[in-house]
């Protein structure tokens, strides 16, 4: 029986060597330990033991027991510490690596620079009022003192709609439409979407933006001057460039009538094909509200006088950006996008 002993304890220490695999391990401890292992088998057969010697056998059976346990236990130990030793180093990971960026979106750069030029506006103390895209013809047209069937239509290619309405070709409509509503003194910034046949190119698109302004008081109060005066301001603040001209222009619905043309920020003044190879890049359309308009509105021209002015805000995105393909902002490229970030603070 002792002689049997030994021979179990020498078994499983032998096959319980230091780099036995885990599956050896539990085959050693079911066999020697287990609930029908070899131990409690011997343990079973004690009765046939003399008695004299059961005190020995049982003391040598729990001496095995124990020595076989904790060599398993030590070996179990060993074995997990190197499983965590081997899948840390096949998944390793670099805590100082720096994280994957979500993608997140920001506001068309057109969107970004019409909100700019908004906001200059209204720190001089223009309101904004949004008025309709689809209007009538008196809106767009008759009541801004273009006269039926003259000529001056055809600068405006339009959209026309069934039922007599139309696309606005311009914001200009919003004078129209803020003065039925409202009495001067005003000065409102009208921004919004505008429409004309034109075929897509680099300086043109059949859908665009502007934004209108104008400002009405009591006759003398608002002049060309004051004109002048806001709007060398608003490019001096928008585009930080303070080389501008004033050149005379024909609209109907302003008597006298100019356009603002700031010095080329594209090529500096060198010619491109923005600014027509001209050093010269036109802003903006301006003048003094003709006395036909605020007839139009029910205004009395000797009582009340003020200044409009008109621009479009793709283009002078261009400008401000530095791009010279209007077409970039349409083809909705996030690779074109993404390098117009939101400005700190911005809006949505
Ligand atoms: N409505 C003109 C256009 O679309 C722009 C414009 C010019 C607006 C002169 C004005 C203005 O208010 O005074 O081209």
């Amino acid at each position: 029986m002792k002689d049997q002993l030994e021979e179990i304890r020498r078994r499983a220490l032998a096959e319980l060597g230091d780099d036995a695999e885990a599956e050896v391990v539990e085959n050693v401890r079911v066999r020697v330990l287990g609930r029908s292992g070899e131990l409690t088998e011997i343990m079973r057969g004690m009765r046939d033991v003399a008695p004299a010697e059961r005190p020995i056998i049982g003391k040598l059976v729990n001496d095995i027991k124990r020595e076989v346990e904790a060599r398993i236990e030590a070996l179990q130990e060993h074995l997990r510490a190197r499983q965590l030793e081997r899948s840390l180093a096949s998944a390793r990971l670099d805590v100082t690596l720096p994280g994957v960026r979500i993608p997140r979106g920001h506001v068309h750069p057109v969107t970004r620079i019409m909100e700019e030029m908004l906001d200059i506006l209204c720190g001089m103390g223009f309101e904004v009022e949004y008025t309709q895209d689809v209007e009538d013809d008196f809106h767009n047209f008759a009541a801004l003192n273009f006269p039926p069937n003259h000529p001056a239509r055809d600068m405006q290619d339009t959209f026309f709609l069934p039922g007599g309405m139309l696309l606005r070709t311009h914001t200009s409509n919003g004078q129209i439409r803020v003065l039925e509503r409202r009495r001067p003194p005003l000065a409102v910034v009208c921004p919004g979407g505008c429409y004309r046949r034109d075929d897509l190119s680099v300086r043109a698109a059949p859908a665009f933006n502007q934004i209108e302004g104008f400002m009405i008081d009591r006759r003398g109060r608002i002049t060309m001057s004051h004109l002048k005066g806001v709007l060398t301001e608003f490019a001096k603040e928008f585009f930080g460039e303070t080389r501008v001209r004033f050149r005379g222009s024909f609209f109907p619905f302003t008597e006298p009538s100019a356009e603002l043309d700031i010095y080329c920020l594209l090529c500096s003044g060198a010619g491109c094909a923005v600014c027509k190879y001209s050093g010269w890049t036109e802003v903006l359309g301006c003048g003094m509200i003709h006395p036909n308009v605020l007839r139009a509105v029910k205004l009395d021209p000797n009582e009340y006088q003020g200044f409009a002015f008109g621009m479009g805000v793709e283009r002078t995105a261009l400008m401000k950006l530095g791009i010279d393909d209007l077409r970039l902002f349409y083809e909705n490229d996030v690779r074109f996008l993404g390098q117009f970030p939101s400005v700190a603070g911005g809006s949505r």
